[in-house]
């Protein structure tokens, strides 16, 4: 049996993308190969969205040489985000002549015609869609290697543009798939036994906008799929906070089985930095949604992603980021230091020394933990429903699932209990982490 290694870097999407690749592959008759083992096929689902992705891929690409010397028919593709930004297919394959395939990120399909004909005959093939992106491709089967979770593509593109962002380039605009095709794919989902499924798009507050104008959108999307019978948890990622909007709330708040769990990323608490990363919001405006949030989800989950080191970003902007934590209190937030893209219109403005920004990025994260710790001891001695999901990777005989909420809990106990919902009882909490048992 021919085998395959899928290695993937960057978001939830390119998690899920990467299940279709293994789709595609899994019918081209290869098996996934184990930890250690030789692959016939290795495919990089890469990311550009920061220069560390970038840099982390390209080594590990250039890692293969030796492996590829000694096993000359392996086949190497490299496909996704990296591929697609200006010239990056031609420039891959000339530092690395030993990669066989480049495809792009919305042509990935292709791999099943250009795996067997470079097995057959050795040819190369780099194929970036440059120009007008191909429609949705509604024939796609996937190996979904998520567990209890399903992930289900809403939309693909962007089209916000903020100023420091690759994705609408290397992803192109918002392209909504039809609420038809969404359904058809939650019932199979659920058929199939999913516990789980989570909503993916890179603004999934703008879903339906391209297709149905303002008639239908992400709320009239969510309630409909609520309202499949059977015990299950719908969950979504990303929301723009632009786009945010109260009926949104409503839906939520109707319905017990989407979860109270906001990814409602922030970047900058500062209305000069805002305006000059183009997000469309300020932060009044936002902290009207965050209140507008608590006052009908009380025990919500807010996560959010910070970005410090922006052009321009001076100490009091960095200050007012800080501020914005401490008022929104989230349950978690993903830190970053602003990283130049190439072709963005963030890369022409001044830069902020990096000294500055290691300087600021460090107290922000400490700012959160502390946060996040004294969240997590709000949790000490009550009672949560848990989807448990897996064994715990860091504890022996312990089982790890999500709250509601979205924190992740380590309780003991057996595989009979994965796929299943679980009351837990918190007994503690350690930053971020809290441990349980079950209760009848
Ligand atoms: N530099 C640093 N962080 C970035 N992000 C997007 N682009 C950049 C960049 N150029 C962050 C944003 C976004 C998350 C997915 O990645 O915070 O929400
Ligand atoms: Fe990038 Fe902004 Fe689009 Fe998010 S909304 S993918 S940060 S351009």
């Amino acid at each position: 049996m021919q085998k395959y290694r899928i290695i993937t870097y960057g978001c939830q999407m390119n998690v899920h993308e990467s299940e279709k690749i293994a789709g595609i592959l899994t019918k081209l008759g290869y098996t996934e190969a184990k930890e250690g083992e030789d692959a016939d096929v290795v495919v990089f689902n890469t990311c550009c969205i920061r220069d560390n992705a970038e840099r982390k891929a390209m080594g590990h690409i250039g890692m293969l040489k030796t492996e590829k010397k000694k096993n000359p028919s392996m086949i190497v593709a490299v496909v996704g985000c990296m591929t697609q930004q200006d010239g990056a297919g031609k420039a891959l394959r000339e530092k690395f002549p030993f990669i066989d395939i480049v495809l792009g990120t919305s042509n990935l399909a292709l791999l099943e015609t250009y795996i067997p004909s470079v097995a057959a005959s050795r040819g190369k093939y780099v194929d970036i869609d440059e120009n007008e992106l191909p429609p949705i491709n509604e024939n796609e089967s996937f190996y979904r290697t998520s567990g209890t979770n399903a992930w289900l593509n809403i939309m693909y593109g962007c089209n916000n543009f903020c100023t420091y962002c690759i994705v609408p380039y290397v992803r192109g605009r918002e392209r909504s798939r039809t609420k038809e095709a969404i359904k058809d794919e939650f019932l199979r989902l659920v058929d199939e036994g999913y516990k789980e499924i989570t909503l993916l798009g890179q603004n999934v507050n703008s879903y339906g906008k391209d297709i149905y104008g303002g008639e239908y959108g992400f709320a009239d999307l969510l309630e409909e799929l609520a309202k499949v019978g059977g015990k299950r948890r719908i969950r979504f990622m990303t929301s723009h906070p632009k786009d945010f909007n109260r009926k949104l709330i409503d839906v939520i708040a109707e319905y017990p089985n989407i979860c109270n769990n906001i990814h409602l990323p922030v970047q900058s608490g500062s209305d000069k930095i805002l305006k000059l990363m183009n997000r469309h919001y300020t932060r009044e405006y936002y902290l009207d949604t965050i209140a507008a949030i608590r006052e009908k989800l009380p025990d919500c989950g807010i996560t959010t992603d910070l970005m410090v080191g922006f052009p321009y970003e001076e100490e009091c902007d960095f200050l007012d980021t800080l501020d914005m934590v401490e008022r929104v209190r989230y349950s978690n937030a993903f830190t970053f230091v602003y990283s130049v893209r190439k072709g963005t219109p963030a890369a022409k403005m001044p830069q902020v020394d990096p000294e500055v920004a290691k300087d600021r990025i460090m107290r922000l994260i400490a700012a959160q933990n502390k946060i996040t710790k004294e969240l997590s001891k709000e949790y000490e001695n009550k009672v949560y429903e848990i989807l448990c999901e897996d064994f715990s990777p860091n504890k022996k005989g312990c089982v790890c699932g999500r709250t509601d909420s979205g924190r992740l809990v380590t309780f003991e106990g057996g595989g009979d209990l994965i796929g299943k919902f679980v009351n837990v009882r918190i007994t503690r909490s350690q930053s971020a982490s809290l441990f349980g048992v079950t209760e009848e």
